[in-house]
């Protein structure tokens, strides 16, 4: 570790630069949600980016959809991720209405994150229209991931979780929203159910990563939600995530496990 880094050791070790790198070296990018302290813990350094999505409205919180999150519940979940973390880069979301009002309300809210949290970027959802505050949160120095395609805050206004960009009109209308959102200077774009065709398009118009989900292998790198692809939730499937576990399942053994051992007496033991 160099002495900067030392002076400096609450920052993650990858950085924007890394990220770059890699991209740039055709390395694909890994991205996995993480919404707390014990978990970032277990992730940190295994993948490149981990995410305080506002999946957290599901995950965490019980909510059927992300809008009822709030900055208060982003904060202190961001903040128990980031005091687990020395590796990975680590990216909060904004949620619903905390950027989408006008540019300075976004500058504020991104800086009290920023401030807050100690994480070293933001995701934002929206393509064309939101470039303006892209523009304005990076002129300050705030490193930001654009989100388009099915974009979860905007659910109702598309009718539904469905793939995005499947004719070529709204493929075309996507890859505007790419190249506006990298010209405004995001550093990465969230592809999230995108018809993989368009997503492999956008992807090769780009200079940035591309970073899919249910967006097909033509992206510059994947990121899945973490209790998807563990199986926390073993009545939920998804056709865009992949279970490597059913960590639902051994959790919920486990606990059986020590429940009749206490009431069989067998623990504590003498
Ligand atoms: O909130 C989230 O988990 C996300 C990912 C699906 C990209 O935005």
């Amino acid at each position: 570790m160099s002495a900067y880094r030392r002076l400096h050791a609450g920052q993650a070790s990858m950085t924007l630069r890394d990220i770059q790198s890699k991209y740039r070296a055709g390395e694909r990018l890994t991205m996995l949600t993480c919404y707390d302290y014990a978990s970032a813990r277990l992730l940190d350094g295994l993948v490149d980016i981990l995410l305080v999505g506002d999946s957290l409205a599901n995950t965490m919180l019980g909510f059927d959809t992300t809008l009822p999150v709030t900055i208060e519940h982003m904060i202190t979940y961001a903040a128990s991720v980031r005091r687990g973390v020395q590796r990975s880069l680590v990216v909060v979301d904004m949620p619903f209405l905390s950027y989408q009002i006008n540019p300075d309300d976004a500058l504020r809210n991104a800086g009290r994150i920023m401030k807050e949290t100690g994480c070293e970027a933001v995701k934002i959802e929206g393509g064309v229209a939101m470039a303006p505050t892209v523009e304005k949160l990076v002129a300050v120095g705030v490193p930001v991931m654009g989100h388009i395609g099915l974009t979860p805050q905007s659910v109702h206004a598309l009718g539904g979780y469905r793939t995005q960009g499947r004719d070529e009109e709204a493929a075309r209308r996507l890859k505007n929203d790419a190249e506006a959102l990298a010209d405004a200077g995001a550093f990465s774009i969230v592809l999230e159910l995108v018809a993989p065709e368009a997503a492999a398009q956008i992807t090769a118009s780009l200079s940035i990563p591309t970073i899919g989900i249910g967006s097909g292998s033509g992206c510059s790198g994947q990121v899945q939600v973490l209790h998807d692809m563990l199986g926390m939730f073993p009545d939920r499937r998804f056709r865009h995530a992949k279970r490597y576990s059913e960590t639902g399942e051994i959790i919920r053994e486990a606990v059986a496990k020590y429940a009749s051992d206490v009431r069989e007496g067998r623990f504590p033991d003498p």
